[in-house]
């Protein structure tokens, strides 16, 4: 039987933000507060592998994988993606195998290890409480990344971005080292084609198996009552809290209810419909915390008033000084939210998972339309990629932002590409490890954010620097309840 962690319950989460957005730094200066610091689960393949080839430094990957239970693992990644000194400016960084329902075993290891070294120094040095969070559509590498965070003693699951039914099975399962099968939607199979089966076990990362993890607490982010009330009457899928998100928050929002309904600028409209009952979903006898708008001391309070463990914190976060965001475009947000002239806006059509997602107009990004304009599609991370059953019977993969030819080709349809961007190499490329392309261009950034930019304004006002820091964050967050 796995341990239960004890049960010390933050009133700030610092929600999950990809790509790296919500990297250890930030999570370890929200979590040393003794509130929850989330690292975000997105792509920490290539992540970590960008960071060697950064030159890594202050040495923390490489201290990370020194701690990795498997020595060779780690000798192999330093030995294919270590760079001393960095590639440099015009360096590009090397491209590391996309994942597929039967990765290889290094790409699997590979990424064990990445989850491991993100959680383990979020974690280094104190014993507050470390989070990671994933996007359930994002699923092919999940169960890796899964592993690698519990052996590094993550205390949280939180899952959003599709129904996390599977996760507190799967966390079970791995804690004990059992493989896990995760069914993965192929788009035109039917269940008797028997595709779609992703195995994960652990013994690929690990031979010997290990004493039984500690178990994390699982946290389902919901944005309605009926997913709250499905995942908590059911045992299996019965999580240990909720975060119930609205859709100021930053990243991908979830779909309004209903048909489809656009604003003049292409904004989902929402109404009653899509209005959560929280008394409802505390009614399920879960902890829940709110997130989406209440980055303030007074939303805090409100929060709390309502019966909410607390709240989960996203923007102000993600403007503080430890967020992954490179410097320059960081520097660029804050600049436009203090001068008053950030527009945060959903886009219903530049992710390629076909949910809303939220972008901060900023010059030199690809909100720019000239910035646009010059990108030439190209998908060599595929983090986003579906699956799909091919004619001759065999599973591919496809991203709506891939190259059209391409995407037709592959029996997508290209009304669906209207619009798309390559988030993968735009979210790099806004943590500041963008690709460079033949002839020395770059991939360019773009920026998401929530619309909450009033704290943001706030705190910046209130400090000396350009800035302020994660810690003064919370302070700002509890100052009306402590
Ligand atoms: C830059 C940024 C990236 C985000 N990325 C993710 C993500 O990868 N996964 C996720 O579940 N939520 C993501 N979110 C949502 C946050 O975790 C959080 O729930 C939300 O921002 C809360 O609302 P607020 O921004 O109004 O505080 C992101 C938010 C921001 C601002």
């Amino acid at each position: 039987m796995a341990t239960a962690t004890a049960l010390r319950q933050p009133v700030v989460i610092q929600g999950g933000m990809g790509v790296a957005v919500s990297d250890w730094r930030l999570a370890r200066a929200v979590s040393v507060t003794g509130q929850l610091g989330v690292v975000s689960g997105t792509a920490l393949d290539v992540l970590l592998t960008r960071r060697l080839q950064s030159g890594d430094p202050g040495g923390h990957v490489r201290r990370a994988l020194a701690a990795f239970p498997r020595p060779e693992v780690s000798r192999w990644i330093l030995d294919s993606y270590f760079v001393e000194g960095g590639i440099g400016a015009e360096g590009r960084f090397a491209q590391v195998p996309r994942h597929t329902l039967s990765s290889s075993v290094r790409l699997q290891e590979l990424t064990v290890a990445a989850g491991f070294a993100e959680v383990f120094l979020a974690k280094e040095g104190h014993d507050g409480l470390v989070g990671i969070n994933f996007l359930r559509k994002i699923e092919l590498p999940l169960p890796a990344t899964l592993y690698g965070a519990l052996l590094a003693g993550v205390d949280f699951v939180l899952v959003g971005a599709g129904s996390p039914a599977d996760i507190p099975g799967m966390v079970r399962h791995l804690a004990s080292h059992q493989p896990v099968t995760v069914s993965v939607k192929v788009m035109g199979a039917r269940s008797t084609d028997n595709v779609g089966d992703l195995v994960f076990d652990p013994a690929v990362a690990l031979p010997q198996r290990p004493a039984t993890l500690p178990m994390p607490r699982v946290l389902a982010i919901v944005a309605s009552t009926d997913l709250a009330r499905g995942l908590a009457e059911n045992p299996e899928t019965r999580p240990d809290g909720f975060v119930v998100e609205g859709a100021a928050a930053g990243g991908h929002n979830a779909p309004p209810r209903g048909p489809r309904r656009v604003d003049e600028i292409g904004q989902p409209v929402y109404d009653e419909r899509d209005v959560v009952d929280v008394a409802d979903i505390l009614s399920l006898g879960l902890p829940v915390w709110l997130a989406g708008g209440y980055g303030t001391p007074d939303k805090v309070a409100e929060a709390l008033a309502l019966g909410a463990a607390g709240v989960q914190v996203g923007t102000l976060f993600a403007y503080s000084d430890e967020s992954g965001f490179d410097a320059d475009v960081k520097a660029q947000m804050r600049e436009k939210a203090v001068a008053g002239e950030l527009q945060v806006r959903a886009d219903w059509r530049v992710s390629p998972t076909g949910f809303p997602f939220r972008v901060a107009d900023i010059p030199g990004t690809l909100t720019d339309v000239t910035v646009r304009a010059a990108r030439k599609p190209v998908c060599d991370l595929g983090v986003l990629r579906s699956a799909y059953l091919k004619a001759d019977g065999e599973v591919d993969y496809r991203c709506p932002a891939e190259p059209l030819a391409q995407y037709v080709r592959k029996g997508g349809r290209e009304m669906n590409t209207e619009g798309r961007l390559c988030l993968c190499n735009a979210l790099f490329a806004s943590a500041g490890f963008p690709q460079r392309r033949p002839g020395g261009a770059s991939e360019a950034p773009l920026v998401t954010s929530g619309t909450d930019l009033e704290p943001v304004v706030h705190l910046i006002g209130a400090s000396d620097g350009p800035g302020y820091g994660a810690a003064d964050a919370v302070a700002h967050l509890l100052s009306r309840i402590s």
